[in-house]
């Protein structure tokens, strides 16, 4: 941990407590003008700390920021979010991520962004990321992994959100495949994972989701009025974005751990528990065009299969799925 990752751990252990500059100067082996400063950059942040000659600072409230650090206390995962880049606006975290990619970042390696001003959305869509509202991460995977075997890490990922809505806020939320999460039939959770490949072997894998948490109905635009849905406007109050981010990791953590230990199978086995999909009579919407049918399931590699009228069965690798 560095000086403003223990910093802030020191504050919170303390619970509202005064903690002495002596003591953190101590603990933290740095000059307590450091100290100052870094209590400073915080403050700038949102942070309000109190300051009491003799007695010290004591934190008294942490505004719901992703910074690094925030993040980082309290997180468990071993790998997910070890290294974190947090911006308050960006293009787009997937390009970061890419960059970073490219770069030769480690496993894990994750960019969140307060705000996004190219978010990226699947099929060349828009993603839309006001500021203060949201969560828009990417995730750095280095799998080892064949090619073919990419589609099974999207719906993992959709599967890890869909738990964590039911662990942290008591949501019971649906999968629409590939990856729409929706609650009440309307989109609260977008994924999009975009792939390096050399050869027949995954290089990399930029895993992107964007979650609507504190958004209100008047702050969707135009186009998605009606469809779309945040985690604030079904609960009716509004949700801390750190630990419900932190909970994702954890979750995406143990469930990618299985993967790589037992295979797709029993990751499989949960998202068709979520699946709204399956079962149901579907119009499949690609760039190429549409077609309609019965969406039997997914098979091994996590493609949906339509049968058709002739009773032939269609794979379809990706595409909107109309139920
Ligand atoms: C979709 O449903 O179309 C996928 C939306 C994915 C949005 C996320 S937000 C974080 C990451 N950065 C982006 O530009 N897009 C993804």
């Amino acid at each position: 941990m560095n000086i403003r990752e223990n910093l802030l751990q020191m504050f919170k252990q303390a619970g509202g407590e005064f903690i002495s500059g002596e003591e953190i100067s101590r603990r933290l082996g740095v000059s307590r003008t450091a100290i100052w400063k870094h209590i400073e950059e915080f403050r700038e942040e949102g942070y309000v700390f109190e300051a009491v000659r003799r007695s010290g600072y004591r934190l008294v409230f942490a505004p719901d920021v992703m910074i690094a650090e925030e993040i980082k206390v309290g997180l468990s995962t071993r790998v997910l979010g070890q290294k974190i880049y947090y911006y308050p606006s960006i293009d787009s975290t997937q390009n970061k991520c890419q960059e970073l990619a490219k770069e030769g970042a480690p496993e894990g390696t994750l960019v969140v962004a307060d705000q996004q001003t190219e978010g990226k959305g699947r099929l060349g869509r828009v993603w839309h990321s006001p500021p203060g509202a949201n969560i828009s991460m990417s995730l750095l995977l280095r799998p080892a992994l064949e090619l073919q075997k990419c589609p099974q890490l999207t719906l993992l990922t959709a599967v890890a959100v869909v738990e964590t809505l039911h662990e942290f806020c008591g949501i019971s939320a649906q999968i629409k495949w590939p990856n729409d999460i929706l609650i009440n039939g309307k989109k609260v959770c977008g994924i999009l994972t975009e792939l390096n490949a050399e050869s027949d072997r995954i290089h990399s894998l930029i895993v992107g989701i964007g979650l609507n948490v504190n958004t209100l109905p008047e702050h969707f635009p135009e186009d998605v009025h009606g469809i779309a849905t945040s985690l604030r406007i079904e609960k009716g109050e509004p949700l801390r974005r750190v630990p419900l981010l932190q909970q994702i990791l954890t979750r995406l953590e143990e469930l990618y751990d299985l993967y790589l230990a037992k295979g797709f199978a029993p990751v499989k086995k949960r998202w068709e528990t979520y699946a709204v999909t399956i079962g149901k009579k579907v119009t499949i919407r690609t760039l190429q065009g549409s077609l309609s049918g019965y969406a039997e399931g997914i098979d091994e590699s996590g493609v949906l299969l339509v049968r058709r009228e002739d009773g032939s069965v269609t794979k379809v690798y990706s595409a909107d799925v109309e139920i």
